[in-house]
């Protein structure tokens, strides 16, 4: 039988495209955000262009618009290679691209105008959580759809980590954004108090938990291997980590809430419960790394394995750090600081950034028909760049954060303060330009890669891009069984 089944790779270049746009959309709105602390004059006094309105944009630019975007289009790429079978609901696929986009947009213009629930990671109002919720519910249904349609039984380790990042991410999304709408642009909580603050941090925290984690060790256990050409170092190992990962995570959302009005046992099991996290997560960092055991050249010539290997060690680095914060008498002077920032920055632009730019590098040439992308130099400029501007940004924050630490909790003899709170920001100004020119030099990596993908997409524009066949195993031969020897 003529094998008559394409892999639908449409959807998966529309969200790449989509994350390379709101990769840079996203990214500006952080720099501006960074030249505006050094540089408060720049707000120019319009509302919409203060600090406090600009940064859940960036948030959400990064973390929803790129890193989601990111998300499902290398999930629907995976789900479809390791099952050897075309993506479920082909139409609802298109409907999780377009709607996603409509989300992003409204999101990304409501907000500057004030609209917002405001809390954290959660901003848009009602109306969008409810498209938020439908298009998410769609997108796991094409996922699990797409699984039952595999040809290959055993689903493979990527695919469980997108599954529960489906599934938890919806559970979250949906209790945490329950509200009464009072008119079109506002709602209310049905949470109040310290159960409304516990809520949204058990949001918060595993949305860093399971969307900027779960997920993209789901795009590492696809592209760590195929990168390095070699098979994981350790399976087993990796499906330990996953049960691991996912059963301790979902505890630990209380370290963002340490010295409050939650009653200190729960402060205490958040603590313990985010030492236990070191083992899953050093466990996947490091089967990542031994995945390029043997292959270690490659990082020579192979940039976007450059990106990976780094993503990986940024990946191990900020999750030592956040158990190392979780312990309550660090977190006396971390809290507050720019230290948080830091260690933000160092997961989101070490770990996330890097591993969704160095699986865009191995997934775009496969998915745009192209046998490599339009320029190596142009990826090597990109990963230099990317990489000064994260150990810029990382290190002034760092430096930062432990000053402001230390200045606040200095007291003279007679426990009066040593230093005021502008002692600490004059302090730490010099900082906030290093940090600012970290991010001019990641942003304009970004534009290098929009080059890039552009010039790679060259056949996808002129429509030359052939589909690419799902590789179906031939029948095998129904085997008749020999008759049994008569009895006797
Ligand atoms: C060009 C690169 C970037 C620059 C210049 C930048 C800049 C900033 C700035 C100035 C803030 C506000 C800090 C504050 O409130 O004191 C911030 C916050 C934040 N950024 Fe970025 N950012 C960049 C990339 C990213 C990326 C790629 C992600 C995620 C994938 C990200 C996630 C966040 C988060 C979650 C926060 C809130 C942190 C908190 O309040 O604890 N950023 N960023
Ligand atoms: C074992 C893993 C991790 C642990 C135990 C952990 C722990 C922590 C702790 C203790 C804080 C400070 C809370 C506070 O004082 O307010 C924090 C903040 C944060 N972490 Fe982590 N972290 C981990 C991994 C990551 C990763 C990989 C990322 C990003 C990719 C990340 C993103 C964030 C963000 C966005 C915040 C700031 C939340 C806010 O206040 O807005 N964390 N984390």
């Amino acid at each position: 039988m003529p094998n008559t089944e394409y892999y639908n790779d449409k959807v998966v270049r529309q969200f790449l495209l989509a994350a390379a746009v709101w990769g840079i959309i996203g990214m500006s709105v952080g720099v501006y955000a960074a030249a505006e602390l050094m540089w408060p004059a720049l707000n120019f006094d319009i509302p919409w262009l203060t600090f406090s309105r600009i940064r859940p944009d960036h948030t959400f630019g990064v973390i929803f618009a790129f890193g989601g975007s990111a998300l499902m289009g290398t999930c629907y790429y995976i789900v479809q290679r390791t099952g050897h079978a075309r993506l479920a609901f082909g139409k609802l696929a298109g409907f999780t691209f377009w709607g996603w986009q409509l989300i992003c947009v409204l999101a990304m213009v409501t907000m500057p105008l004030g609209l917002t629930q405001s809390k954290e990671y959660a901003e848009p109002e009602w109306f969008i959580d409810i498209l938020i919720a439908v298009v998410w519910v769609s997108f796991g249904v094409v996922f699990f759809g797409s699984l039952t349609r595999r040809r290959i039984k055993h689903i493979y380790v990527a695919n469980w980590y997108y599954g529960a990042f489906i599934i938890a991410v919806g559970l979250l999304h949906i209790v945490n954004n329950l509200a009464l709408p009072v008119s079109m642009f506002k709602s209310y909580p049905i949470y109040s108090g310290v159960v409304d603050a516990m809520v949204q941090w058990w949001y918060g925290h595993n949305a860093v938990a399971f969307f900027l984690t779960a997920g993209f060790l789901g795009m590492m256990y696809y592209f760590v291997p195929r990168q390095a050409q070699q098979p994981l170092w350790s399976y087993r190992f990796s499906i330990v980590n996953f049960w691991a990962l996912i059963s301790v995570y979902m505890w630990a959302g209380a370290h963002h809430l340490m010295y409050t009005a939650l009653p200190d046992w729960v402060q205490s099991v958040g603590m313990a419960f985010s030492l236990v996290l070191l083992m899953p997560s050093l466990g996947s960092a490091a089967n990542g790394l031994l995945t390029f055991n043997g292959s270690w050249w490659r990082l020579k010539t192979d940039p976007a394995a450059k990106f990976m290997v780094m993503s990986l060690v940024f990946y191990a680095a900020s999750t030592f750090e956040g158990s190392m914060m979780a312990i309550k008498t660090v977190n006396s002077l971390s809290h507050y600081t720019d230290w948080t920032i830091a260690h933000v920055h160092s997961g989101s632009l070490g770990w996330v950034a890097m591993i969704t730019i160095g699986s865009l590098y191995a997934m775009a040439p496969r998915a745009l028909g192209r046998p490599e992308m339009h320029s190596n130099r142009g990826m090597e400029l990109h990963f230099w760049l990317h990489i000064t501007g994260t150990l810029l940004y990382v290190g002034s924050m760092w430096t930062a954060g432990v000053t402001e630490g230390l200045m606040w909790r200095a007291t003279q003899p007679d426990g009066a303060l040593t230093y005021g709170f502008l002692d600490s920001l004059i302090a730490i100004k010099p900082m906030y330009l290093i940090r600012w020119l970290g991010g001019v030099c990641i942003l304009s990596g970004m534009w290098v890669m929009a080059w890039n993908l552009w010039y790679t997409a060259a056949d996808a524009r002129a429509r030359l891009i052939k589909p690419i066949p799902v590789p179906i195993p031939e029948p095998v031969p129904h085997q008749v069984p020999a008759p049994l020897p008569a009895a006797g």
